[in-house]
């Protein structure tokens, strides 16, 4: 067969026709070559007609493929070429790289699954979009549209949720940082002022008075879930008795009025039984305001914390195969508040969080491969146009990566590192990733929560997202920064304004 091509020497303009009649006289004359090689002959022919085949470089490499490897999972070669029916390629061709791009769909998907989760297990539920998850208006605008509420941490998410619609009443004003104007404001639009700490409490009481207002609150509480080390920079605490004096300073002020109690205990929480306990305790309060003050509670607010399917570092599994599902979590909260013994009329409405797990796996990073690089121990490493001041979620998780093209069949152990000049970034430490050459792409998965907001301008400035609608079409809903942007904000004094 080789003594075939031989014959012809390999030049592009080669003709398929005359490859595949190599490869069938070679089947005449040699009757041990299946068919399936004649095929793969013809497949070989048509390949070099089509493109010159790339150069892979060697390596040498123990093969695995079916079985465990030592992270337990099989070593998989998955391409990611297109985003809902949209190619990566052409993403990046229109909107830039490195690209965010927000599934709609993905969004949605999540809220009514949530809901549906708690809703068949616990008559009165109610979602609030944490605000700092993500804050993109067009974001915020799809969860209002699926009915949740908001909550805000400051002033201007504050302002952003009355931007985006969300009546007053609707907003739950949560975080250790809230002014007095803030307050009053919050205050006037009957919104859920959630207090944090002593100092707060005897502002709002001033406050009502000074201005006649009369406050929906509740008090944040922290506590003792089993969970160290333990949260409890946040609100009053359980335990020791403070959350009950600040219930009863509360409950003995003229103007404020408490109508709910709230808990936020952490967030990727991995322990369902966590909130089973902070369901209890809030539950407890709630029952002894009652008993003691006759006041009806009207929500409990079991705040956020459900973990997404990310895989936090240095976890030995994957987060998918590990971490509880968000129905887990919901039983552990709502066999709580049912059996504990309110009557049907006094059922308190349960108010709900949620952030990450609401929309990590809606959100993609696109980006493109700079260079790649042998380090001097001999890891392959690999230079990206993402950093981790567009990633910041790559100090926590080992984020999912995946090529947007074909590549090879090997695959090899590889550093990711970031366009930045400094040490600190990498986006993953080690993943087994085909090669991959400069211009190729690849897709970040998961990075929907705290990245589009934590994500800071170092370096690089920060890039366009893109949202995939239901029908996969895509829309700019935040513009790629400029310099012209960056410094519209800064002001030279005069004595510097005269150049060198
Ligand atoms: C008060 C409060 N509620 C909700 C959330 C959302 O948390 P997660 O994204 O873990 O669900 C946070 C985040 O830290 C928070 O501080």
């Amino acid at each position: 067969m080789w003594g075939n091509f031989k014959r012809f020497p390999e030049q592009e303009s080669y003709r398929i026709e005359d490859k595949v009649w190599v490869a069938l006289e070679v089947v005449v004359e040699n009757s041990a070559y299946t068919f399936a090689k004649l095929l793969a002959s013809i497949y070989k022919a048509k390949k070099l007609q089509m493109e010159k085949l790339r150069y892979e470089r060697p390596i040498i490499k123990k093969l695995n493929t079916g079985f465990i490897n030592k992270f337990g999972t099989q070593t998989k070669n998955e391409v990611v070429s297109n985003l809902e029916g949209v190619g990566v390629k052409e993403l990046i061709k229109q909107y830039g790289s490195p690209l965010f791009v927000v599934s709609e769909k993905q969004i949605r998907r999540n809220y009514q699954n949530a809901t549906r989760v708690f809703r068949t297990r616990y008559p009165k539920i109610q979602f609030a979009w944490s605000y700092k998850t993500n804050y993109l208006n067009a974001i915020c605008k799809i969860f209002h549209q699926e009915g949740s509420w908001a909550e805000v941490v400051s002033g201007f998410e504050y302002e952003k949720a009355i931007g985006n619609g969300v009546p007053g009443n609707r907003i739950i004003f949560n975080g250790p940082d809230k002014t007095d104007e803030q307050l009053i404001t919050a205050a006037r639009n009957n919104s859920l002022i959630h207090i944090d700490h002593f100092d707060e409490l005897h502002a709002l009481i001033k406050l009502s008075e000074d201005y006649d207002l009369k406050p929906r609150v509740a008090i944040r509480v922290n506590m003792d879930t089993g969970i160290y080390p333990k949260w409890d920079r946040f609100g009053f605490n359980y335990e020791n008795g403070q959350a009950w004096n600040a219930i009863t300073r509360i409950i003995k002020s003229d103007n404020l009025n408490l109508v709910g109690l709230h808990c936020h205990i952490g967030t990727f929480m991995l322990e369902t039984t966590a909130y089973a306990i902070a369901a209890s305790k809030l539950c407890e309060l709630a029952w002894d305001i009652r008993e003691k003050h006759g006041i009806t509670i009207q929500y409990l607010d079991l705040g956020g914390g459900f973990p997404s399917t990310n895989t936090l570092k240095g976890s030995y599994l994957p987060g998918t195969d590990t971490l509880p599902t968000i129905d887990q979590f919901a039983d552990a909260i709502t066999e709580v508040i049912l059996r504990f013994g309110f009557s049907k009329e006094e059922l308190p409405l349960l108010i709900l969080e949620t952030g990450r797990a609401l929309i990590d796996d809606a959100g993609f990073l696109l980006g493109t491969v700079l260079a790649n690089k042998r380090l001097s121990d001999g890891r392959s490493a690999m230079v990206l146009d993402i950093g981790v001041n567009t990633l910041f979620t790559a100090f926590w998780y080992d984020h999912k990566v995946t090529p947007a093209q074909e590549g090879g069949q090997y695959t090899e152990e590889t550093v990711l590192y970031g366009p930045l000049c400094m040490n600190i970034d990498i986006i993953r430490e080690n993943i087994s990733l085909p090669l991959m050459k400069k211009g190729d792409h690849l897709v970040v998965h998961k990075v929907g929560a705290y990245n589009m907001t934590q994500w800071m301008q170092f370096i690089t400035l920060r890039p366009n997202i893109v949202l995939l609608d239901q029908e996969s079409h895509p829309h700019l809903i935040r513009q790629a920064e400029t310099l012209k942007y960056l410094e519209q904000v800064e002001k030279i004094p005069q004595h510097l304004l005269k150049n060198p």
